[in-house]
């Protein structure tokens, strides 16, 4: 039998599509290092995120594939992953070193918001992706609690240092608030403030920028969307109809800003008994499923109410990072993945 040639493998290659993309992982630039050496092949599989929901599924497709070529015997797959870049149209050169900055937000105060931002940031993270989490909620900022952060902001040369928890690097307000200072803002000082807070900033090199903003489609929203690169924004919602209704309008108002809508994800949507394990639907069921597919948006994952999530962010202790092997985090997990995956689409089809 004839040695087996680099072209071969790389034409089996060409039939694994990337789920999500929907083209080949050879015309995406995926495979990279492909050698073949006698019958062993071996090939480095660059996904677009490390938190790729179907990393273990691709790579096993791309190793049957280059095993269906007569005369492979061994295939060697290393994964890694090469986060591409979201710049939409018209964005300009601001928080170059940002790759991807993703929102989240709500139409409610009180929907769990915060928490699914410090989680999102978290899991991110450890898929070993770097991870900002800007808290532009400047009303209440509850992200250093959340996040247990200790250390406060640095600075060099006119610009401020964040400080690190969890492997996320973390800036707030919330750092330079003193307890009781009541948080009065008129318009334009939110939009200074947030301003300031996006341009002043020193990130470094980041592939994900999480924005935790304040409830609802005001100030803030406004000037993040004008200011700087958004590739898109997660609304989070509870079962409730009148957090369903306000959501749809929080969503209706990103999509008008240009804003890509990565999907809806419910909180608090049911209740797992400790004890016997039942689960009770508190509202009504499916409520968020049923808002993204009317508002042909992706339906990004629902959470349960569990009583260690709010213990462990009370403690500074996102459950995502205290015990990223519980059912709590595996929510969050699935959601995280989904949202790096929508990020990975956007960013694909902006670099078209
Ligand atoms: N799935 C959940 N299970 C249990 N507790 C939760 C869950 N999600 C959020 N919480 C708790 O509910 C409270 C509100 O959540 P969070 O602060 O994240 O909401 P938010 O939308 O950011 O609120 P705000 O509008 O005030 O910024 C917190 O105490 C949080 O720990
Ligand atoms: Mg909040």
């Amino acid at each position: 039998m004839s040695a087996v040639t680099e072209e071969q493998v790389l034409d089996a290659l060409r039939k694994v599509q990337d789920p999500e993309l929907h083209r080949d992982v050879v015309s995406l630039g995926m495979i990279e290092g492909l050698r073949v050496d006698g019958g062993t092949v071996s090939l480095t599989l660059n996904l677009t995120t490390p938190a790729c929901p179907l990393r273990a599924e691709m790579e096993a497709q791309v190793r049957a594939a280059a095993q269906g070529v007569p005369g492979v015997g061994e295939v060697k797959v290393k994964m890694a992953a090469h986060i591409p870049a979201t710049r939409l149209a018209g964005q300009g050169d601001v928080m170059k070193g940002v790759k991807n900055i993703v929102a989240v937000a709500s139409g409610k105060g009180g929907v769990g918001k915060t928490t699914v931002a410090v989680n999102l940031a978290v899991t991110l993270a450890s898929s070993g992706a770097r991870v900002g989490l800007l808290d532009a909620d400047i009303y209440g900022p509850t992200v250093p609690v959340m996040m247990g952060v200790r250390e406060r902001p640095g600075a060099v040369e006119n610009m401020i240092v964040p400080p690190a928890a969890h492997g996320v690097k973390v800036i707030s307000l919330g750092f330079y608030y003193k307890d009781d200072t009541p948080l009065v803002w008129r318009g334009p000082m939110v939009a200074g403030a947030v301003k300031q807070l996006l341009t002043q900033v020193e990130w470094g090199d980041l592939d994900y920028l999480i924005v935790d903003l304040p409830p609802g489609t005001g100030d803030a929203s406004l000037t993040l969307a004008q200011t700087v690169p958004l590739g898109g924004v997660v609304v989070v919602t509870t079962p409730q109809e009148a957090s369903l209704n306000i959501a749809t309008k929080a969503l209706a108002m990103f999509r008008k800003l240009n804003v890509p809508v990565l999907g809806i994800v419910e909180n608090m949507s049911y209740f797992v008994c400790p004890h016997c394990g039942e689960r009770t639907d508190i509202f009504s069921e499916g409520g968020g499923r049923r808002a993204a597919k009317a508002l042909d948006a992706q339906f990004l994952g629902e959470i349960p109410i569990y009583p260690k999530i709010r213990e462990q962010s009370d403690a500074g202790q996102p459950v995502s990072a205290a015990a990223p092997d519980s059912p709590e985090s595996a929510a969050f997990k699935e959601i995280a993945f989904r949202v790096a995956g929508m990020v990975s689409i956007v960013a694909y089809e902006s670099s078209r």
